[in-house]
């Protein structure tokens, strides 16, 4: 199979998948709730969590169909992340997407609501996944919840919103990078490498892979919040100029090494692993990606 297939054929498959999960429940009584979620989660988005869970769990060599509970999940909870992410009291956007933000269609105490049950949904889909040894549900839910939650994804929000008020240095700027931002690739990667049945060796190279990617990624969606178009990005830009990134401490030149450095630390721990064409061709194009 050829790369560009390889991604296409995740991507289809989450889309259905997310899809299907959604569909038993058309006739609730709270449809706007569910119009909502599926509103943001199936507006597109590049679906990178779900293609790292994928490729991470084939590469470890287990049948890749079987990360698909944890893709969802975290698609999910990326998707929560977002919606929450463009609310007025966060970074008031209205661009997401390639769509209205949100709470532009829904108002804002739906936007709330359909964050809230993606991120409750995703640990229900994230069930539903089947481990074998050495690993087990026990461990994949508490990675999961410690990745999201007030210690990760959340926790990188809140210092995020504090950076408005002063100058940080550049080991507090990496920090809310790896956690808001990182932490969630680290997930997907994490999980990918235990639904493939991981030896803790690969488990191993698997997050060093994502803190790499993870950083590398975040300064490049910065720099394309100053570099990027609404157009191609589906987003509105230049809406983080008031944040302590790194293209604010560095420059637009730093951060493209920067980058560079962190997408070769990931690429480093792929030595881990047999057949990394896939995931080196992935990584790369995200150093130079538009959107
Ligand atoms: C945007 O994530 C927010 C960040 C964590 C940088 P993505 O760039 O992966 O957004 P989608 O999923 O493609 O919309
Ligand atoms: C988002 O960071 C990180 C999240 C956890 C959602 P940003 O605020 O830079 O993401 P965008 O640029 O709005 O997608
Ligand atoms: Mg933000
Ligand atoms: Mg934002
Ligand atoms: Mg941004």
């Amino acid at each position: 199979m050829n790369l560009e297939d390889r991604g296409r054929e995740y991507r289809e498959y989450i889309e259905g998948y997310l899809k299907d999960f959604y569909s038993e429940w058309h006739g609730e009584p709270q449809k706007v709730l569910f119009d909502a979620m599926e509103y943001s989660l199936m507006a597109g988005g590049k679906r990178l969590r779900p293609i790292l869970a994928f490729e991470f769990c084939r590469m470890c060599g287990g049948d890749w169909k079987n990360a698909a509970p944890f893709a969802a999940a975290i698609e999910m909870i990326h998707t929560y992340s977002l919606i929450h992410d463009d609310l007025p009291a966060m970074d008031n956007d209205d661009f997401r997407r390639g769509r209205p933000t949100n709470h532009k269609v829904y108002g804002e105490a739906m936007a709330i609501l359909a964050g809230d049950a993606l991120l409750t949904d995703a640990f229900l889909v994230a069930s539903q996944a089947k481990l074998s040894a050495p690993w087990n549900m026990g461990e994949a839910i508490s990675l999961l919840a410690e990745c999201a939650g007030s210690l990760g994804m959340v926790g990188g929000q809140v210092l995020d919103i504090l950076s408005e008020e002063r100058e940080l240095t550049e080991q507090e700027v990496l920090d809310i990078q790896k956690r808001k931002t990182g932490c969630l690739i680290s997930a997907a990667c994490a999980l990918g490498a235990m639904a493939g049945g991981a030896t803790q060796e690969q488990f191993d190279a698997a997050c060093q892979f994502a803190a790499g990617l993870g950083l590398a990624f975040q300064i490049r969606d910065d720099m394309l919040d100053v570099i990027g178009t609404q157009e191609e990005m589906g987003k509105g830009v230049g809406t983080d100029a008031a944040k302590n990134t790194f293209v604010r401490l560095y420059g637009l030149e730093k951060c493209e090494e920067l980058v560079q450095k962190y997408t070769d630390y990931a690429l480093d721990a792929l030595n881990a692993f047999g057949d990394i064409a896939y995931m080196r061709k992935l990584a790369l194009s995200l150093t130079e990606r538009r959107v």
